[in-house]
């Protein structure tokens, strides 16, 4: 177990956070939002220098350090569970660009250099303010000019009305002995009963409750390093806005990509109510109509401009868009909140029916004959909103297409070259977690079930003869039950299970094994 670290300033050190894979962090899609928005980013080729701060297990940046192998990733966290497990990862993975630092944000060494982004996630509202202020001195010393600053952070108006399941789980947690888990485990105990005999409180305030059932599934370990934290605050975005400001740093956008889009945070009847706002009065007002409760929030010394479409490429020219839903169709419609918005017509017909499973820059899409009649600031356009409705990914690189085709595959015919995504396989065996395993042409990672993940472990060792069969002998072996789709009834005859698992080999070779040859996550070999 943990030793707790000495400067831990009420943030909770005697239980490990939990391992998750933040698509959120990676570098093109922290590139693309400031470009959207007007703010040059940082060059995104080789020698990128990123910096995670509290990066827990390294999930993230470990797999993003592996799908960007000309970049530099350094990774701060001071609980020694964290920085341990990330030492033996980089030491099995062999990892060469990642630097492990296991200390408090306050005692960082200051010859550390600069980076181009500097990410913290799921630490900025959790900690005291004397390490958001050592937080700021970092920022401060060694985000590089043009660099850019990610910082997530629970906000208003959201939190409003769930602020007194925090007060009830440390209410019940202040009242128990045992580390956090312990005591977080017996809080949970107690707010069931609550949220089961329906109380006011619940019964009144249906997100609380929500909320709760939530928790209830959650694991805990995620439960105390959210709510035992000493600190805690729930920022309005305007005051945090206010705070970079201080730094020299503008607001340059939000990771999640349609909060940037005013039309898909409020119906088009309020428009006027954001005319003449200033940027942090939009903001704010924009997390009023959603009731956002988390923000992904980009910061930079940049300041925002009007581009010609010209420039916006210039800005990023390698950033490379593709479809994001296989057999996607218009009108695409989606529905975020209040708003419903949906793409149909031109030049949305013809984008997608040229897009397909390439990725195309910005330049592409502007020479190509099929889009001719479409000025590049509509293309831009087009792009923009297919995006910020899940239509459309953005990658950094270009992907494989086509791709060979895959009758059967003989053992040994398929193989994963990058030895961190060997090793996911067989860490996460069946561990009930996704597993990201990174691609060195998007620049990011792509995350599988932890099933399918034992399907490509199968796959790449023995091939597909009697694939179902193998897989359901693992599962066997591993004593993990599928369940019934409808019931959820634990499968446990082994004529249904290998049903079952012909089922979810089937989805493997059809869906899931076509992305990773497109990514060049896995690779084909000459039979
Ligand atoms: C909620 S976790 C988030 C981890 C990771 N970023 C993620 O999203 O999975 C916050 C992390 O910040 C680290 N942390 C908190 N305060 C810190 C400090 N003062 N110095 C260094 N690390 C700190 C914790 O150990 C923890 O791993």
């Amino acid at each position: 177990m943990t030793t707790s670290p000495a400067h831990a300033d009420g943030y909770v050190s005697d239980v490990a956070y939990l391992p998750g894979y933040y698509p959120f962090m990676a570098p093109a899609r922290i590139r693309y939002v400031a470009a959207l928005n007007g703010v040059r980013p940082p060059a995104g080729g080789p020698g990128l220098r990123f910096l995670e701060l509290g990066c827990g297990f390294g999930t993230t940046l470990l797999a993003l350090a592996a799908s960007n192998p000309a970049g530099e990733f350094t990774g701060v966290d001071f609980l020694p569970a964290h920085v341990e497990h990330m030492r033996r990862e980089v030491a099995a993975t062999g990892l060469g660009n990642v630097r492990v630092l296991g200390t408090d944000f306050a005692h960082l060494p200051t010859d550390l250099g600069q980076f181009d982004i500097i990410a913290l996630h799921g630490v900025f509202s959790w900690v005291s303010p004397e390490t958001r202020e050592s937080i700021f001195g970092i920022l401060r010393r060694h985000l590089a000019p043009g660099g850019i600053a990610e910082v997530t952070y629970n906000c208003m108006p959201g939190w409003a009305s769930l602020l007194p399941v925090r007060s009830l789980i440390r209410h019940f947690a202040a009242r128990v002995e045992g580390d956090s888990l312990a005591r977080v485990r017996a809080a949970l105990a107690e707010v069931a009963a609550l949220r089961a005999a329906d109380i006011p409180l619940f019964h009144d305030q249906p997100l609380a409750a929500q909320l709760v059932d939530r928790l209830l599934k959650a694991d805990p370990h995620y439960v105390a390093h959210e709510y035992l934290n000493e600190h805690w605050a729930a920022f309005d975005a305007a005051d945090v806005i206010g705070m970079f400001a201080g730094l020299g740093l503008g607001h340059a956008g939000r990771a999640t990509y349609h909060h940037n889009h005013v039309p898909l945070c409020s119906p088009p009847q309020f428009g006027p109510q954001f005319a003449g706002l200033d940027l942090a009065a939009t903001e704010t007002l924009k997390d009023f109509h959603i009731n956002a409760m988390f923000r992904w929030d980009l910061f930079s010394a940049t300041p925002r401009e009007t581009w010609s479409p010209a420039e916006r490429v210039a800005a990023a020219p390698d950033l490379h868009f593709r479809k994001a839903i296989r057999n996607a169709t218009l009108p695409h419609t989606v529905k975020y909140g209040a708003v419903t918005a949906g793409l149909a017509g031109p030049p949305h017909e013809e984008l997608l029916g040229l897009i397909g499973n390439r990725g195309w820059t910005f330049t592409d899409l502007f020479a190509a004959a099929e889009l001719a009649a479409f000025p590049p600031a509509d293309i831009v356009e087009a792009i923009d909103l297919g995006v910020a409705t899940g239509l459309l990914r953005v990658e950094g690189g270009p992907v494989i297409d086509p791709i060979p085709p895959l009758e059967s595959i003989a053992p040994g015919s398929l193989d994963i070259p990058l030895p961190f995504n060997r090793r996911a396989l067989v860490r996460e065996n069946l561990a009930n977690e996704q597993v990201a395993l990174a691609s060195t042409l998007t620049g990011a990672a792509h995350e599988i079930g932890d099933l399918h993940a034992a399907i490509l472990d199968e796959l790449t060792t023995g091939g597909s003869d009697r694939l179902p069969l193998r897989l359901a002998d693992r599962l066997i072996a591993a004593d993990k039950h599928l369940r019934e789709h409808t019931t959820g009834r634990p499968i446990t005859d082994r004529g249904e299970l290998v049903h079952a698992c012909q089922e979810i080999c089937g989805e493997f070779l059809a869906t899931v094994l076509p992305e990773l040859l497109r990514q060049g996550i896995v690779v084909r070999l000459e039979d």
